[in-house]
């Protein structure tokens, strides 16, 4: 049998009429440019969150950088993030002018903590550094601890601009969907997300007007109207065709949610008897959003070719931390020994929501041989 690590084309299929519908819509009306349907996305993201603005941008990545600048983060400031992520954040960082300060991250959840940050805070303020803003990542669908974080932040003076491209559907201690905590927020809607376009796709959510107001100016060339350009912005506006797709998805989303959450609670029964560290279940009213099923082993990489000789596809997130990658070299040395240690232990495993309950007892089969024949 073969089991993909994600199945955007069965998942797809499902509404590809609907789907299509939209887009020709899109077409017979000739909106292609912030056409109804990017504001109609942008309310349902703004209701979905429980912040009081959305704003569609091209990618998750330009929702960062683009809330970054909105927030004034540029040229000779430094921003704290995560060492262990994908890296947009580090990359959104760099590209509006300010330095990544890396934190590492807790050695339950692989998210910043309120710990880790402060040690990257008190760190860069020693080396003189201007901190003026925090990106945690909610990573792999695990909101950080955003009440803490947000505490600190106010504590600090610095802005607070959630990571929450993987993490729509989630939320965290206090019931609050991931977003709505911070200055900013950014998601991204690249198609293997929980929400994916047909295509690249991102936005911001902020309760804050002036930000709101700004990532607005700064997504169409920084004008105020037509041909009236008050500051350099960019073409950063999230595709019509794309906002369509994505508001035909969202009246899937709930169901998509619930059978990833039932295919990792699965996971997390059979896996216990494992000697596998498994991701956290954080208690109710949190959410996990279950993007992706990222377990630990000192085996790792024996476990992965096993399970790929045997037709499971998995993947490594993350390979190399961001503080050991070339293109962040001249930000000197640092050791971030947990985010290091997870790069060589994290595993991805298949998590999508129409795997059917023969894949599931495929992989569970596959992973128990692993441990039955090499323990
Ligand atoms: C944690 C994280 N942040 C940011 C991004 C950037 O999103 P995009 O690919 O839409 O630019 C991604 C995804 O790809 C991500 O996984």
């Amino acid at each position: 049998m073969r089991v993909p690590l994600v199945d955007i084309a069965a998942q797809d299929a499902l509404l590809a009429d609907e789907v299509l519908a939209a887009i020709a819509q899109v077409a017979k009306v000739g909106s292609f440019i912030l056409g109804p349907p990017v504001e109609q996305f942008e309310h349902w993201l703004a209701a979905a969150t429980g912040a009081a603005h959305a704003v569609g941008v091209a990618s998750g990545t330009d929702a960062l950088q683009l809330s970054l600048r909105a927030l004034g983060v540029g040229s000779g400031d430094a921003v704290v993030t995560s060492a262990f992520s994908f890296v947009a954040a580090a990359e959104a960082i760099a590209n509006v002018g300010a330095r990544p300060v890396f934190c590492d991250v807790d050695a339950q959840t692989m998210n910043v903590s309120e710990h880790t940050v402060q040690d990257a805070l008190d760190c860069a303020r020693r080396a003189r550094l201007r901190v003026r803003a925090v990106i945690p990542v909610h990573l792999f669908g695990l909101c950080a601890p955003l009440e803490p974080l947000r505490a600190l932040a106010l504590r600090e003076k610095i802005a607070l601009v959630e990571d929450a491209a993987q993490a729509i559907g989630a939320s965290d201690a206090n019931g609050n969907a991931a977003g709505r905590g911070g200055d900013a927020a950014a998601f991204s809607f690249f198609p293997t997300k929980n929400l994916g376009a047909w295509g690249d796709g991102g936005a911001m959510v902020t309760s804050r007007e002036d930000v709101a107001a700004r990532v607005r100016r700064l997504r169409a060339h920084g004008a105020v109207e037509p041909h009236v350009h008050v500051e350099i912005g960019k073409n950063s506006r999230l595709d019509t065709l794309q906002a369509a797709v994505l508001l035909t998805k969202t009246r899937s989303l709930a169901a998509w949610q619930a059978a990833r959450t039932r295919i990792a609670s699965r996971y997390l029964a059979e896996f216990a008897r494992f000697p596998l560290r498994l991701p956290c279940l954080p208690d109710p009213p949190a959410r996990h959003g279950w993007h992706a099923f990222v377990v630990r082993s000192d085996r790792r990489d024996a476990l992965a070719r096993w399970l790929r000789e045997r037709g499971v596809d998995v993947r490594v997130y993350y390979p190399r931390p961001l503080h050991l990658q070339a293109c962040f070299a001249s930000l000197g040395e640092s050791s971030q020994p947990v985010a290091e240690e997870a790069s060589r232990t994290a595993l991805a495993l298949p998590l999508y929501p129409t795997m059917h309950d023969a894949q599931q007892d495929y992989v569970i089969e596959q992973v128990a041989r692993f441990f039955e024949e090499r323990f």
